[in-house]
């Protein structure tokens, strides 16, 4: 289950690499743009002030971040049933296909359906082999909960590149470093993975046991992510593609 609130808790920092993405989209003036895996739509609605005129609308397969969309077109959905309709311009995802599986399969699909002109664009994180996720790895396998933490879901930039061979690409990597604040009894490292990586932890263990893993996992991550004048410095790996039609 997602909780829209425990995911917003970065917002600044979780949203930079949607604009970053979106800003290589060179579309002027598409008819319809969806936003797969839309969580709870703020970014989504974005889209509609880029292009006033195009039908916008997100998807996500969460009905708690539904729940919380605002106006506009939103829908609870799985991205694996979506195929482009016949007036889709551009298909924005951002932070999502690293949980779908054979999400590959289905971007090299929508290339081929989406109309010349049409403009497909994905943001994944690639910080599988970071000190944050193998520690999350070590600690659910010591908890028995280890198949629960994917390995890498994700692909690196040229392999999509080869992957949308035929279509214009953009593809990169950017590390960001985040400044977490030092600001609470818990380590903000862990705070940022329980709106996202710990989810599938938590629902695995119950709530003595969760508790348990919590103070293991945040004692780990004070020794990977030392603090220092006040912040946390959380470095964090992000693929981006971007193809035209
Ligand atoms: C990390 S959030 C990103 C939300 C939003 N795109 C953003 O950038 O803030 C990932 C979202 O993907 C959604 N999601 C995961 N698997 C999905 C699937 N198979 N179909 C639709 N949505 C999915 C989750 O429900 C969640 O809202």
């Amino acid at each position: 289950m997602w909780d829209p609130a425990v995911y917003r808790r970065y917002g600044n920092e979780r949203s930079r690499p949607f604009f970053d993405l979106v800003a290589r989209v060179g579309a002027e003036s598409p008819r319809a743009v969806v936003d797969l895996g839309c969580g709870s739509g703020e970014l989504t609605g974005t889209l509609a002030e880029r292009w006033p005129r195009a039908r916008v609308s997100g998807i996500d397969s969460s009905p708690e971040m539904i729940a919380k969309a605002g106006a506009g077109d939103f829908r609870v959905g799985d991205i694996a049933d979506w195929q482009p309709g016949p007036d889709t311009d551009v298909v924005i995802t951002n932070a999502a296909l690293q949980w779908v599986p054979g999400h590959q399969r289905m971007l090299r699909s929508w290339a081929d359906a989406l109309p010349p002109g049409g403009w497909l664009a994905m943001q994944v994180p690639g910080n599988f082999a970071a000190p944050s996720h193998r520690l999350l790895r070590e600690v659910a396998g010591e908890f028995g909960v280890g198949h629960v933490a994917r390995e890498a879901p994700v692909d690196d930039p040229a392999d999509y590149a080869a992957l949308l061979a035929g279509t214009r690409v953009d593809a990169w990597e950017t590390t960001y470093l985040h400044l977490l604040p030092v600001d609470g009894a818990d380590h903000p490292v862990l705070r940022w993975m329980e709106g996202t990586a710990l989810r599938p932890v938590r629902a695995a263990l119950d709530p003595a046991a969760w508790a348990d893993f919590r103070a293991e996992l945040g004692g780990r991550l004070a020794e990977a992510y030392p603090a220092g004048h006040g912040h946390v410095a959380f470095p964090f790996r992000r693929i981006f593609v971007v193809a035209s039609i």
